[in-house]
């Protein structure tokens, strides 16, 4: 499983990046949180979705974009934010009443981690988004901080 962090992934399809998120998902210990950060149309949503079923939550119907919080009920469950919506403040962060929500066991991955008032200070994993030529994209996945349990 070493091979999958700190490495440039390159995922030629859609199939690749949602492959690649089925795996770390099996390796995630609970209660983890994820930053994907990378631009518009880099294959977060798709990563999000590989996730969910890695947790063995059935296929998820593309998430409409209007909600930034969407929860995935399951023994382990998914919490998806899409920030793009939000500022970065403090109070558009805390008005998402996040914690109410964090109920173990979770994982909770977020899109435009920047957006999201002291996230990236925080989260477990960094996952890392570029287009490259043509279809394919690169993934780097970064353990940022330890979960001590
Ligand atoms: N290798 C690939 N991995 C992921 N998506 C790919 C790949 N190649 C092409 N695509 C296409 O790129 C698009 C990625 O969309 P997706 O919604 O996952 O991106 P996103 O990063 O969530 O965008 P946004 O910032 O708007 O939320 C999809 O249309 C998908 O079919
Ligand atoms: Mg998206």
């Amino acid at each position: 499983m070493s091979q999958m962090f700190d490495e440039e992934i390159v995922c030629k399809t859609e199939k690749d990046t949602q492959n690649l998120a089925i795996n770390f998902a099996k390796f995630l210990p609970h209660n983890a949180s994820i930053a994907l950060v990378g631009d518009l149309g880099t294959g977060k949503t798709t990563f999000v979705h590989g996730l969910a079923r890695g947790l063995g939550i059935p296929d998820i119907i593309r998430s409409p974009s209007f909600n930034i919080l969407n929860i995935y009920p399951s023994n382990v469950s998914l919490l998806h934010i899409d920030a793009y919506r939000l500022d970065g403040s403090e109070r558009a962060t805390d008005a998402l009443m996040l914690d109410d929500f964090l109920i173990p066991p979770y994982i909770l991955v977020v899109e435009w981690p920047e957006r999201l008032y002291n996230f990236l200070e925080k989260c477990n994993f960094k996952v890392v988004f570029s287009t490259g030529d043509d279809f394919s994209r690169t993934i780097c996945i970064r353990q940022t901080h330890q979960l001590f349990h």
